[in-house]
């Protein structure tokens, strides 16, 4: 199974953006948290940071072509207004899960709308960044059961 984890717009600040909110981690500790589960359960992931909607919907369109399984999404605050990463989201036929390490229910009223998450199959919020291992377990359960079948 071969997943690609999305970060998102700032993203790439965690460990030093707002640490009473994000956390003390940077990205590169929660990539390499995510890399041993992966390795603990033979996944092959991969991962894209971009500030960049044009890049994230390219890294979208990439992952499709390659005939990944399923992609790990936090899109940071284009979650609230991006039309076209969701449009990228729901055109093509890698399912998605998103991810946000706060929880997006218990913040400004403006973070609890997300645009992405009714083309994704599922959401995970408000669980630190375990949220991103929590999804990928999600795949490999969804994964297990389709298999079974
Ligand atoms: C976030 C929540 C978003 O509202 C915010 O814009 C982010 C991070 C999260 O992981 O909690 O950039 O996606």
């Amino acid at each position: 199974m071969r997943i690609l984890i999305m970060n998102g717009p700032n993203l790439n600040r965690l460990g030093k953006r707002e640490p009473d909110i994000y956390g003390h981690e940077t990205l590169a500790d929660v990539e390499a948290m995510i890399e041993t589960y992966a390795n603990e359960h033979g996944i092959d992931v991969s991962f894209i940071q971009s500030n960049y909607e044009g890049a994230l919907i390219d890294a979208i369109h990439d992952a499709a072509d390659e005939g990944i399984d399923g992609i790990v999404i936090n899109p940071g605050a284009f979650t609230h207004y991006s039309i076209a990463l969701r449009d990228a989201l729901a055109g093509v036929d890698v399912p998605a899960i998103e991810v946000h390490i706060s929880n997006v229910h218990t913040r400004e009223p403006f973070r609890e709308k997300s645009v992405t998450a009714p083309v994704c199959i599922g959401q995970m919020t408000g669980f630190g960044t375990s949220g991103y291992v929590l999804a990928l377990e999600a795949f490999r359960l969804r994964n297990e059961k389709e298999t079974m079948k």
